[in-house]
C-alpha cells in the first residue's frame, strides 16, 4: 500500500458520522511534518483544524491547501510560541474566545538539537517540548472536559529511553549543557510520556482518554539543529515520509479507545515505553514541578 492509499485506509475507516463534521481538533507546530500531514488528514475526515504555529507566513501554504481541497474554510491560524509562557496563554485565550468545542488537542510541536534557554526561562527542549504543552493542556482542559469525549495526544519519541538513569527536573532551571543537545532531547520526551500518563490518572472517570506516541524516524526538519555531521547517521537508519510518520498520531486520534488511556503507541500499537517513564513517583514530581513553573499563568 503506497503512503497515500495507507492514510486513506487510516482515515476512512475512522468511526466518523454526521455530528463529527463539528469536530475540532488543535494541533501545535502544524505548519511542516507530521503536524502538518495530521492537520491536512484531520480536515479530510470532516475536523475543523486549528493550526497553533509560531508564523503565520509559514502557516499559510498549509492553511490555504486544506482549506482548498475542503472547498470551505475548515483550518485556522493561532499564533504559539511554546517557549513563550505568555503566548501559550494569548493561544489558548484566542482559541477559547472563538467558542467552539475541543476534541483533539494534538501537542505535536518539538525541537531537537537547540540549545540554551526559553523565552520564559527554562532549558529549551524542555520548556518547548514540555512545559509549553503542559500549560497549554491545562488551559484547554475545562474545554475538553465540556466537549468529552474528547483526546489529547502528545507526540513523545522512543528518544526518551537515551535519558539517564537518574534525571533531576530541576535541571530544567538551566540551560542546556550536552554539546549535541539529544539528551536534553531525550529528557523533555520522557517528560512527554509521564505527563500523558499521570493526566490520565488525573482524567480517570471522564472522557478525556491521553495517550503518547513514537512516529518512528521520520524525514522532517526536526533535526535540523543537530550539529550536521549527525544528521547523515540518522538517515542511514531508514526514515519515514511525514505522512507515514503522522500513522500512529492518527491511530490515536480516531482509532483509541478511552480503556487505552495513559498508554505509549508506536507503529500504531501499544509499546511499553522505559522503565524510567513509568516511574510514578518521578511522574508526580514532574506533575508538581511544572504547575508550579506555571502557576503565574494559569
Ligand atoms: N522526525 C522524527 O524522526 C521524530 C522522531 C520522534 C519524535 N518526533 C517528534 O514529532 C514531533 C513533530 O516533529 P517533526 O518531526 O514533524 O518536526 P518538524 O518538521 O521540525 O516540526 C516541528 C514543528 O514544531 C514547531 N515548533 C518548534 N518550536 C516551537 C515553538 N517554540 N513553539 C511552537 N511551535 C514550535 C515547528 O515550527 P517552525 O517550523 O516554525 O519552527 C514545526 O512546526 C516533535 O514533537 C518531535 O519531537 C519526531
Amino acid at each position: 500500500m503506497n503512503n497515500e492509499n495507507k492514510l486513506a485506509h487510516i482515515t476512512h475507516d475512522a468511526p466518523l458520522d454526521a455530528k463529527d463534521i463539528r469536530k475540532v481538533a488543535l494541533i501545535t507546530g502544524a505548519n511542516t511534518g507530521i503536524g502538518a500531514v495530521t492537520a491536512s488528514s484531520l480536515a479530510q475526515v470532516g475536523y475543523e483544524v486549528y493550526l497553533a504555529c509560531k508564523s503565520l507566513n509559514r502557516t499559510q501554504p498549509i492553511i490555504d491547501a486544506i482549506n482548498l481541497r475542503a472547498g470551505s474554510k475548515k483550518a485556522f491560524f493561532l499564533e504559539l510560541d511554546l517557549g513563550d509562557f505568555e503566548s501559550v496563554k494569548k493561544c489558548a485565550q484566542q482559541f477559547l474566545l472563538t467558542g467552539k468545542p475541543l476534541h483533539l488537542l494534538i501537542n505535536n510541536a518539538g525541537i531537537a538539537g537547540k540549545k540554551g534557554k526559553t523565552q520564559s526561562g527554562f532549558e529549551m527542549a524542555f520548556g518547548v517540548n514540555h512545559l509549553g504543552h503542559f500549560l497549554l493542556t491545562q488551559l484547554l482542559l475545562s474545554c475538553l472536559k465540556l466537549n468529552a469525549p474528547s483526546k489529547i495526544i502528545t507526540v513523545a519519541s522512543r528518544a526518551h529511553k537515551r535519558s539517564p538513569k537518574h534525571v533531576d527536573w530541576q535541571n530544567a532551571l538551566k540551560k542546556s549543557s550536552s554539546w549535541t543537545g539529544i539528551q536534553e532531547y531525550a529528557i523533555s520526551k520522557l517528560a512527554n510520556i509521564q505527563f500523558s500518563s499521570e493526566l490520565s490518572r488525573q482524567l480517570q472517570g471522564t472522557d478525556v482518554s491521553c495517550y503518547s506516541l513514537h512516529p518512528g524516524v521520520v524525514d522532517t526538519q526536526v533535526w535540523r539543529e543537530l550539529p550536521s555531521f549527525l544528521r547523515p547517521f540518522l538517515k542511514l537508519r531508514g526514515m519515514l515520509t511525514p505522512e507515514q510518520g503522522a500513522m500512529t498520531t492518527l491511530h490515536c486520534a480516531l482509532k483509541a479507545q478511552n480503556k487505552e488511556s495513559g498508554l505509549y503507541f508506536s507503529n500504531s500499537q501499544i509499546e511499553m515505553p522505559s522503565a524510567l517513564a513509568q516511574d510514578l513517583k518521578l511522574q508526580r514530581e514532574l506533575w508538581k514541578l511544572s504547575l508550579e513553573w506555571t502557576k503565574s499563568y494559569r
